[in-house]
């Protein structure tokens, strides 16, 4: 076994003797990059982060790129510039992070939960469609793990119904469809570059669209409503005369988080083929695991978020004590929104999200996973079934 991860928290230095599900993959470059910040003395909104955008930009070959602070601010202007308020409905799926839910509430409209498919964690896009009423204004698929749900159904919907398409994309940044880059196929994608996911900023956020009057929309809610950014109106010349050109929010990318996305943008292929090549390991390992399912996925397509199992036979929470046990984490992606009581007047009949929920556990999957470290958990996955039967 390998020997025990050292995190070093501020001020204090604790040993945690796991694997955590996940851990952000971060080197020198983003230190000196933060190193070069600080000499900079311009920590906020500047060059840095309009050059990550733009990066983005022509790595997802999109028009627009708007960086945001977080991934649920990415989601929250989103509906906004789309319009979607008081007396909407938005169909989504329960199965999500909370985020996903308190952006939709927070514009005023109603969050429509949709059940997904069982063998997925995707959007079921037949239920979604016998939930749109006169109401829905919206449908906010969710990437489930960096996988993809079924774009060219839900298009499809979207245009017969005069619908909008919100792609929660937190999960699945550097993931395609059918080839397609995740980031240019909805109306509007949100990205989440949180300490954990598939590139991190630090916090982090990103939307994306090929719409130029959605682009200026977004801009404004995300720059309390200015079309200009603080770096622009300090380096122009008539730049601090400037007009209020709409509502907005305080939730724009600075500087101190784009450099480190800057730098985890170039790492971006090598993380997602080493996450790859552990998911590959971790299927190969558990295929034919009698007790174990696999969800489907095309790893061809996927840039990993995470490495998720389904247990069959009422064993998730025994697997998961065994491998606690051996001090290996493990985290149940996701617990339904319509079981927490902020969500509950929402809640409907959604029999694959809870049974998933009853199955669903998630593995250790980081870049810096050692093949050992890989082995190790695998060989405690199978002796648990070994031993129970
Ligand atoms: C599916 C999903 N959507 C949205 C978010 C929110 O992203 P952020 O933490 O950057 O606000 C997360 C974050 O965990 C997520 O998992």
């Amino acid at each position: 076994m390998n020997t025990a991860d050292k995190q070093t928290h501020v001020g204090r230095e604790k040993t945690v003797p796991t694997f955590p599900t996940s851990r952000p993959s971060l080197g020198a470059e983003e230190f000196e990059a933060l190193q070069a910040v600080f000499e900079s003395r311009w920590l906020g909104t500047g060059a840095l982060t309009k050059q990550f955008q733009d990066e983005i930009a022509t790595l997802l070959g999109v028009r627009h790129v708007v960086a945001v602070n977080s991934g649920t601010a990415a989601m929250h202007i989103a509906l906004e510039a789309l319009g979607i308020g008081g007396g909407d409905e938005v169909i989504v799926p329960s199965f999500t992070f909370v985020s996903t839910i308190q952006a939709i509430v927070v514009t005023g409209a109603r969050p429509v939960f949709c059940d997904i498919e069982l063998d997925s964690g995707q959007i079921d896009v037949t239920d979604a469609i016998s939930r749109i009423t006169p109401r829905t204004r919206a449908i906010l698929p969710v990437q489930y793990g960096g996988s993809t749900a079924d774009m060219d159904r839900l298009l499809q919907v979207a245009r017969e119904h005069s619908l909008r398409l919100v792609e929660d994309a937190a999960h699945a940044f550097g993931s395609t469809y059918r080839g397609h880059k995740i980031g240019s196929l909805s109306d509007i994608t949100c990205f989440s570059f949180d300490p954990i996911k598939n590139i991190t900023c630090g916090t982090g956020g990103a939307v994306t669209t090929n719409d130029d009057g959605l682009a200026y929309k977004l801009t404004l809610l995300s720059n309390v409503g200015l079309p200009v950014d603080s770096w622009t109106r300090l380096t122009q010349p008539d730049g601090q005369k400037f007009d209020v050109a709409g509502h907005g929010y305080r939730y724009r990318m600075v500087d101190l988080n784009a450099a480190i996305g800057l730098q985890q943008l170039r790492k971006a292929d090598q993380f997602r083929r080493r996450k790859v090549e552990i998911a590959r390991r971790y299927d190969e390992a558990f295929r034919d695991l009698p007790g174990i399912k696999l969800l489907r996925r095309d790893w061809n397509e996927t840039f990993p978020f995470h490495y998720a199992i389904r247990v069959l036979d009422g064993r998730q929470a025994g697997l998961a004590s065994h491998l606690r046990a051996s001090g290996i984490g493990t985290t149940v992606h996701f617990t339904p929104n319509h079981f927490h009581t902020a969500f509950a007047a929402y809640a409907t009949k959604l029999p694959a999200t809870e049974q998933l929920f009853n199955e669903i556990l998630t593995l250790p999957l980081y870049v810096d996973l050692s093949d050992e470290d890989a082995e190790f958990v695998i060989g405690q996955v199978c002796s648990f079934f070994r031993e129970s039967g």
